[in-house]
């Protein structure tokens, strides 16, 4: 399947650039040719330093290394195959509709990819070690790294998920202990973090999401979810309340300027953690820190990540499923990101909102979804979209149950609604900072005005 995908994702890129040659300037095209080959440390080091390293390093999740050139040569073909269908580094996104500027993008470019697969096709050669780039300095993962940005040693709070035994040679398993936050008051959150406790953990923690659940009814009236009562209670069956989800392969969030995600009495943590590859046992815990806002600083606006999409779920032996589930905003909003959530047979989604006016537009289209990857695609500031209070948010998932699907268990069962990785989910996770109406005017201006004066530096 994916020697099929990198077929036809060459052919595309392959027929673009001979189009263009055509209708501009053919020679221009021909001088612009690249004509040396490029070699591991001159061109590839670097784009594997900002691009795969973050997972792919001694004592991370991936399963090998690619720092070095010995470490990296052998894996060359698998890094052709995976880098050209864009399977790696995971980020899913359907580059040619939609929003394309997000504050964690980690995607290759299309000099990159082609760079890289020239890279292998020439024999994936050294090159000189003097063009070798500094060694990449990572932060040390085993310790809170945002703490001194707020002047502590650690964070607030300190959630632990409770003990997982992987054994060596086991499957992998999905633990989902819950745990208390023990608040007695609203309090609000501005930055958190999430780590395996110890290297070894992280070695088998392949991610692992932090789900809040709290009782929406205790918010004060001000910053009271507005969607709450059409929201994810309403749409999912089994879902209570607002959740926070968090992955690994990202080190944490810090809130935008004056926002935070509020935590209510009585909230708890119900972790989901995928736990993976057990060479040797390794008993785990995950850790999320939560940095607060100190009592009397409280932000203005509230983040609010609530589920949005189809609950009932109707697949077909066989059938490739479209499911479709959309709900106005009950005010006006920035949505800040947004994580497609479906399981083994989920194939894509797309977001759309179609705002009061009529206009209809495709914020994200996730085309080639993953189950193992859990990305949650966060807008930059200054294209996050501004919708005014009624817009519909329309969220289309597709489930392929046929044997094109490489994830699928069984095409012969018919599939529906369900918590198990064999069921299904169509909906997804969408970060919402909600505003007044006169709030959410002037946000519309002051972006107008930073657009134009870009344009009138231009
Ligand atoms: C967010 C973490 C992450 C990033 C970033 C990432 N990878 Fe991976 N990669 C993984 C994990 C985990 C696996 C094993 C599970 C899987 O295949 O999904 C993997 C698997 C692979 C494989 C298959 C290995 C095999 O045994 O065949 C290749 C090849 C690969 N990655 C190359 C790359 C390259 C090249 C980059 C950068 C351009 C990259 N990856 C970026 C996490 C990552």
């Amino acid at each position: 399947m994916s020697n099929l995908k990198s077929c036809t994702w060459r052919s595309i890129t392959l027929g673009a650039i001979a189009l263009g040659g055509l209708l501009a300037a053919p020679l221009a095209a021909i001088a612009a040719e690249p004509t040396t080959t490029p070699t591991f440390t001159k061109d590839v080091a670097p784009i594997f330093q900002a691009k795969c390293e973050a997972c792919h390093r001694a004592d991370s999740i991936a399963p090998m290394s690619l720092v070095t050139f010995e470490e990296t040569r052998p894996f060359a073909s698998a890094i052709k195959a995976r880098v050209a269908s864009r399977q790696m580094p995971p980020w899913h996104i359907d580059k040619t509709i939609g929003i394309q500027k997000f504050k964690n993008d980690r995607s290759l470019t299309d000099d990159q990819i082609d760079t890289v697969v020239r890279w292998v096709n020439a024999g994936a050669p050294k090159g000189d070690p003097k063009d070798m780039p500094a060694a990449v300095k990572w932060p040390n993962e085993q310790v809170w790294n945002f703490a001194p940005l707020f002047g502590q040693t650690e964070p607030d709070l300190i959630i632990r998920s409770t003990p997982y035994l992987q054994k060596a040679g086991a499957q992998d398993a999905w633990w989902k202990p819950s745990v208390e936050l023990g608040l007695t008051e609203p309090r609000w959150v501005r930055a958190i973090e999430i780590r395996p406790s110890t290297v070894q953990g992280r070695k088998v923690v392949h991610h692992a999401i932090a789900n809040l659940r709290q009782d929406e009814s205790l918010a004060p009236a001000n910053v009271r979810d507005p969607d709450a009562a059409t929201g994810a209670a309403a749409a999912q069956p089994g879902a209570g309340g607002t959740f926070m989800e968090w992955a690994v392969g990202k080190q944490g969030e810090i809130m935008r300027p004056n926002s935070g995600k509020l935590l209510l009495p009585g909230a708890r943590i119900t972790w989901d953690i995928h736990y993976s590859d057990g060479k040797e046992d390794v008993t785990s815990v995950v850790e999320l820190g939560i940095y607060l806002y100190p009592k009397g600083q409280e932000p203005k606006y509230r983040q609010q990540l609530a589920l949005w999409g189809a609950g009932g779920i109707d697949i077909a032996p066989g059938e490739v499923k479209v499911t479709q589930g959309f709900r106005a905003m009950q005010s006006a909003g920035r949505v800040e990101s947004m994580q497609p959530h479906m399981h083994l047979r989920g194939k894509a989604m797309m977001l759309e909102a179609i705002t009061p006016d009529g206009r209809k537009q495709v914020l994200s289209y996730v085309n080639d979804f993953n189950f193992n990857w859990h990305n949650s695609y966060v807008y930059a500031d200054d294209v996050a979209p501004l919708l005014p209070k009624g817009t519909i948010l329309v969220v289309t998932a597709w489930h392929d149950n046929t044997t094109a699907k490489k994830s699928n268990p069984d095409p012969t069962q018919w599939v529906g609604y369900g918590d198990r990785t064999v069921d299904e989910m169509a909906h997804a996770w969408i970060n919402i900072t909600y505003m007044s109406d006169a709030d959410f005017q002037a946000e519309v201006d002051a972006r107008k005005a930073a657009t134009t004066t870009q344009q009138q530096q231009q």
